[in-house]
C-alpha cells in the first residue's frame, strides 16, 4: 500500500484525493491517511502531491517509517475524502515547490 507522511501535516492539499480510483483517503484533522488495505498501489496519487509525502510502504524514507502503521491506525476511524479543499497550509507546511 502507499502511505501518506510528515509532509502532509498541516497542509492537507488534497491534490491526491480526487486521482484516487478507490477512494482510498480519509481525513484527519492536521493530515490525510491511507487506508492500506484499500490502495491498490496505482501510483496515480504519487505525483500529484506538491510537498511529497506520499511513499509506497516499501520506499518510505527512514523518518517517516511511523507513518506506515500510523496510516493502517488512523484510516478505519476517519471519514473519507474524495473531493479537493482549501489547503490548510499551517505552521508546519512547507508549501507547494
Ligand atoms: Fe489511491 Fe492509487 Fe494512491 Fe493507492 S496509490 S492511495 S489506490 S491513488
Ligand atoms: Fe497531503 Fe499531499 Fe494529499 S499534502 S492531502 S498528501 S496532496
Amino acid at each position: 500500500a502507499h502511505v501518506v507522511t510528515a509532509p502532509c501535516f498541516e497542509c492537507k492539499y488534497t491534490d491526491c484525493v480526487v486521482v484516487c480510483p478507490v477512494e482510498c483517503f480519509y481525513e484527519g484533522e492536521q493530515m490525510l491517511y491511507i487506508h492500506p488495505d484499500e490502495c491498490i498501489d496505482c501510483e496515480a496519487c504519487v505525483p500529484e502531491c506538491p510537498v511529497e509525502a506520499i511513499f509506497h510502504e516499501d520506499n518510505v524514507p527512514a523518518d517517516y517509517k511511523e507513518f506506515i502503521a500510523l496510516n493502517a491506525e488512523k484510516a478505519p476511524h476517519l471519514p473519507v475524502i474524495t473531493q479537493s479543499k482549501t489547503p490548510m497550509e499551517g505552521p508546519a507546511c512547507k508549501g507547494r515547490k
